[in-house]
């Protein structure tokens, strides 16, 4: 079998960056979205000729939809899909602070809408190839946060991942939610003074989801740092 491809969002930093590298050590060929192409470009020169750049929005259904459709004209097919883009505002519903509620749009289309047509966009795909799909949720969505609307899209992400799961019965494609702590990214460089993982940590959860057996699906991740408070 020819190396198997795999598509990652939010691939340019972070988690997802950790994953790519992970993902082509590992023998994948890669798909990398972000919006920023150059972000991405530095990665995909470090990756090499089997790493491909795709610079779209993850909220943009036709770019998105036809991104995904480039990588299996390009590569021949798509064996894993893991929909990791996200963004965080912190939020007060009582008005204590926060982002502006303009701005939560954009939190609620990229992390709920965004991960819901990544999978859309990916799963006809998958279903050829008994593929894998993997969504980046968060320990956040499994627990209170006050004020949260972070913590409430993260709760859609773990719904989303049972949805999409449970009608993928009898295609032989497999659902994995990976739900982290507290990761250091730029996403809580403004959080000091707690444990975080490495984004690499992350990465080999999904790897290791990854590298299981066809038959064994690997339907959710907790991780945190030893020693993370149980409420954030
Ligand atoms: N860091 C943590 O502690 C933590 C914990 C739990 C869960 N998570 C989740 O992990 C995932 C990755 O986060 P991270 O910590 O690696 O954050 P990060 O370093 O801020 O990276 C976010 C990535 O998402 C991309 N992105 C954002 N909006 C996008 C959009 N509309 N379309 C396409 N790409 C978009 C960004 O690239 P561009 O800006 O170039 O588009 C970037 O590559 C997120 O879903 C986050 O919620 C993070």
């Amino acid at each position: 079998m020819a190396e198997p491809v795999m598509l990652i969002t939010g691939a340019s930093r972070g988690i997802g960056a950790a994953t790519a590298r992970a993902a082509a050590a590992a023998g994948y060929r890669l798909a990398l979205l972000s919006r920023s192409a150059d972000a991405l470009a530095p990665l995909v020169d470090e990756l090499g000729d089997d790493a491909l750049a795709l610079p779209c929005d993850i909220t943009d259904w036709p770019a998105l939809s036809a991104a995904v459709q480039h990588v299996e004209d390009h590569f021949g097919r798509l064996d894993a899909a893991f929909a990791n883009a996200g963004l965080s505002l912190e939020t007060s519903f009582l008005g204590n602070g926060g982002a502006d509620p303009e701005q939560w749009r954009d939190m609620v289309l990229t992390n709920v809408y965004g991960a819901a047509i990544t999978a859309r966009a990916a799963l006809p795909a998958l279903t050829r190839t008994s593929g894998h799909l993997l969504l980046t949720g968060s320990n956040a969505g499994r627990g209170i946060r006050p004020g949260s609307l972070y913590s409430a899209t993260k709760w859609a992400v773990t719904g989303l991942a049972q949805n999409i799961r449970a009608e993928c019965v009898g295609t032989g494609v497999r659902v994995t939610l990976v739900q982290p702590g507290m990761v250091e990214t730029e996403m809580t460089a403004s959080t000091q003074g707690v444990p975080k993982l490495r984004a690499e940590d992350i990465a080999n959860a999904v790897l290791y989801a990854l590298g299981q057996s066809p038959g064994v699906d690997v339907n959710e991740v907790v991780i945190r740092p030893v020693g993370q408070d149980p409420n954030r």
